[in-house]
């Protein structure tokens, strides 16, 4: 194995830090590796801004979904999905004036175009997370910045083709915090990878590759029959996730207007 190989397999999400601020060079490594990403058409569908306010941070901690690690995060980046960026430009340079003379519909960003730059603002962030973990820098993404979006858009004054796609928190590890924790398993490949045809994963079979991976058994049988309805439970089923979900269809809806 070599070390960028190491690196990705030895990472693990990391929510509690050391209390030092990141190094300059270290955040100017992180942002470079960010900006280094592949992107569509080479366009950079995606803005990043530095978290540095404590008190943005500490209302992150709630609209969030009640994450208290968010707080002490020496680095918080959040990444967005921009298409603003591009259609200030096209509106600057008379677009809909061209698309108009030349009998051609002027089209503003659609569902594709953000998924589009999602695909760019993930990519760049992931490539964050491992430059940061190459330099010793732990990190966790939080998806609940999905939430809240009415609330996001005015603590950050995001515009209507901007959308937050991901938190990142990044922060050295505390000395005695790291090592002894077991990495998180993942599934088997045959259940996620396949040659040329989807193979849809047998329910029985998920079902005893989860439990298979579950240590507190006992927490299932509590809340329910069995780890699918437990999982509905937690997961999919749960007030966060109704709430993503309500709050990504008001951005998907305005965007798309
Ligand atoms: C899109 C995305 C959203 C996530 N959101 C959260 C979050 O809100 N809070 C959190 O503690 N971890 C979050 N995580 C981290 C996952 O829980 C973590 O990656 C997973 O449990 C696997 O553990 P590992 O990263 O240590 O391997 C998120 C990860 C991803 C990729």
């Amino acid at each position: 194995m070599n070390e960028t190989l190491k690196t990705i397999d030895d990472r693990k999400s990391l929510r509690g830090y050391d209390s030092r601020e990141i190094s300059s060079e270290h955040k100017k490594w992180i942002l470079h590796s960010a900006f280094r990403a592949p992107t569509a058409g080479n366009m950079m569908l995606y803005s990043i801004i530095e978290v540095a306010d404590q008190k943005m941070k500490d209302k992150l901690v709630k609209t969030c979904d009640n994450q208290p690690f968010i707080a002490k995060a020496p680095l918080v980046l959040l990444f967005l999905s921009d298409m603003q960026r591009w259609y200030d430009l096209f509106e600057y340079s008379s677009v809909p004036d061209l698309c108009k003379e030349r009998s051609i519909e002027y089209v503003t960003p659609k569902e594709s175009d953000l998924l589009l730059a999602s695909c760019d603002a993930l990519i760049a962030a992931q490539n964050a997370v491992i430059a940061a973990e190459s330099l010793g820098i732990g990190s966790c993404y939080i998806g609940d910045i999905m939430e809240n979006i009415e609330i996001h858009r005015e603590m950050f004054n995001l515009p209507k083709w901007v959308f937050p796609i991901a938190l990142l928190c990044f922060g050295y590890p505390r000395r005695d915090d790291r090592d002894d924790r077991e990495k998180t398993p993942r599934f088997p490949e045959h259940l996620v990878y396949f040659k040329n045809k989807y193979i849809r994963t047998d329910g029985k079979e998920f079902e005893s590759t989860l439990m298979a991976q579950t240590r507190d058994k006992e927490a299932i049988f509590k809340k329910a029959k069995n780890i699918g309805q437990f999982i509905y439970l937690r997961k999919t089923g749960a007030d966060f996730t109704t709430e993503m979900r309500r709050s990504v269809k008001v951005a998907i809806t305005d965007w798309i207007e």
